[in-house]
């Protein structure tokens, strides 16, 4: 399970990042509450800009055009597939990546626990995007039933929906960490 990283502009200095965020221009995201500036090509998706730039790599391809659930993260609160989003769209706008679901502490988020309470990953590939929809889903609806959760974007090669289900329940039930 990803933990939340250190991402700040500092603490990443030979991947290029120090040197972007020095200039004042360029396209400035808020990525898990640090600022960064883009000065690169305004067309690249900010699946590459998470995954190459920044080291991001908890947000996974899917496919080209999105749609596998693989690439979830959360731009100004809402669930985008982020292939599908060009860096020069994102201007100003907040992301929430998988990194930023744990706290400032390390402590994971409760779903990030409760998949681990119910074995709901396999070869993880799945899991981030897995998290992210389930973040959105358990904001628009606290209790989600089973039709609620299959009609996430996501699907699991591994085979793990029905433990899936039940992790995303367990945490909707507050039982995250329990027994
Ligand atoms: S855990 Fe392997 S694809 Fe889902």
């Amino acid at each position: 399970m990803a933990q939340a990283q250190a991402h700040g502009t500092p603490a990443v200095p030979d991947n290029g990042v120090a040197a972007e965020t020095a200039r004042n221009d360029g396209i400035a995201v808020e990525i898990n509450g640090e600022r960064f500036v883009h000065t690169g090509d305004p067309q690249m998706p900010l699946l590459w800009y998470l995954r190459d730039v920044l080291w991001l790599t908890g947000t996974k391809y899917g496919s080209a055009h999105g749609g596998s659930g693989a690439d979830l993260v959360l731009v100004n609160g809402r669930l985008v597939s982020a292939i599908t989003q060009p860096m020069a769209k994102l201007a100003g706008k907040s992301i929430t990546t998988v990194e930023g679901l744990a706290a400032e502490d390390g402590a994971l988020h409760p779903l990030q626990q409760a998949f681990i309470d119910e074995d709901a990953i396999g070869c993880g590939y799945c899991t981030p995007g897995w998290l992210m929809a389930s973040f959105d889903l358990l904001r628009r609806k606290p209790q989600p039933g089973d039709a609620d959760i299959d009609q996430l974007p996501n699907s699991c090669r591994c085979g793990c929906q029905t433990r899936v289900r039940a992790a995303i329940k367990r945490a909707a039930a507050g039982k995250a960490g329990q027994a």
